[in-house]
């Protein structure tokens, strides 16, 4: 029901008000830690778009309204980065279809995404990602880009490094919401800029830094406390110091 309130389309500026995010899960904080690794391998299921609403918070939602501040720490709260999200053609689902297939801008302050380009974009993005099958084979690919200026305009040279610590952090965040949902995500950093860019729609002054490819595994990875506990015990009697 929250779906289709939330997911009206307005077709004029072609604007996704996503559903609101869960600030709950029901997976703890460590058994997500221990189940994530990157997957490469997807089924053909759709995402809904109640995930992809979640996803997207995740990587860079509101977590506080007074001031906007972010799922991920920013310094001096410049928060550079600006998430696209490339759709497949059927390959989100709504509550009467699918998503039009096709690049779209978060905007974390009315967590809603913007079409900025219409089509299935997908061959060319794998093209640009050194044709790493991942990429093709997923339903969307969240792009993590940045607007260095925000950051340098600030601090100067300093600020670089500061934009790409921020990038991990909401990378992070990405692939532990994935895995706290039962999805899969990859961080690819192998891809050609220049083209990744034009592919995406991205705006002059923004740079991408990652394509992460979301989808449903073909299998799920879990730790058992027991391996971890011996492989641990193994290395102490390895290496003593
Ligand atoms: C900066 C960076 C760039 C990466 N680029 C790629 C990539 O282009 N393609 C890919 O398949 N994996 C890529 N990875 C994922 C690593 O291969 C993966 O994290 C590593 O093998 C460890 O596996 P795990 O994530 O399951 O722990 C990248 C990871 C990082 C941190």
């Amino acid at each position: 029901m929250a779906e289709t309130i939330a997911a009206q389309e307005n077709q004029e500026h072609a604007v996704i008000y996503l559903p609101p995010p869960k600030l709950d899960g029901r997976i703890s904080f460590e058994k997500v830690l221990a189940m994530r690794r990157s997957i490469r391998e997807y089924s053909s299921e759709p995402l809904t778009l109640n995930e992809l609403s979640q996803l997207l918070w995740a990587t860079y939602g509101v977590t506080e309204p007074k001031h906007g501040f972010k799922t991920t720490p920013s310094a001096g709260a410049t928060f550079p980065l600006v998430i696209y999200v490339i759709v497949k053609p059927n390959s989100v689902r709504t509550s009467n279809g699918f998503l039009d297939p096709g690049s779209y801008r978060y905007d974390p302050y009315t967590h809603s995404i913007l079409l900025v380009k219409r089509g299935n974009l997908i061959r060319e993005l794998y093209k640009a990602c050194l044709r790493q099958a991942w990429v093709l084979r997923a339903p969307v690919n969240i792009i993590i880009a940045a607007i260095y200026e925000r950051t340098t305009g600030y601090y100067g040279e300093r600020g670089r490094r500061y934009v790409i610590m921020e990038v991990g952090h909401a990378s992070q965040n990405l692939y532990l919401q994935a895995t706290a949902l039962g999805l899969g995500t990859v961080a690819v950093g192998a891809f050609k800029d220049e083209q990744v860019k034009s592919i995406a729609g991205l705006r002059t002054d923004e740079e991408p830094l990652y394509v992460m490819p979301v989808g449903k595994p073909t299998r799920r990875y879990s730790l058992k406390e027991k391996d971890l506990l011996e492989y641990i015990e193994e290395n102490r009697r390895l290496y003593q110091p």
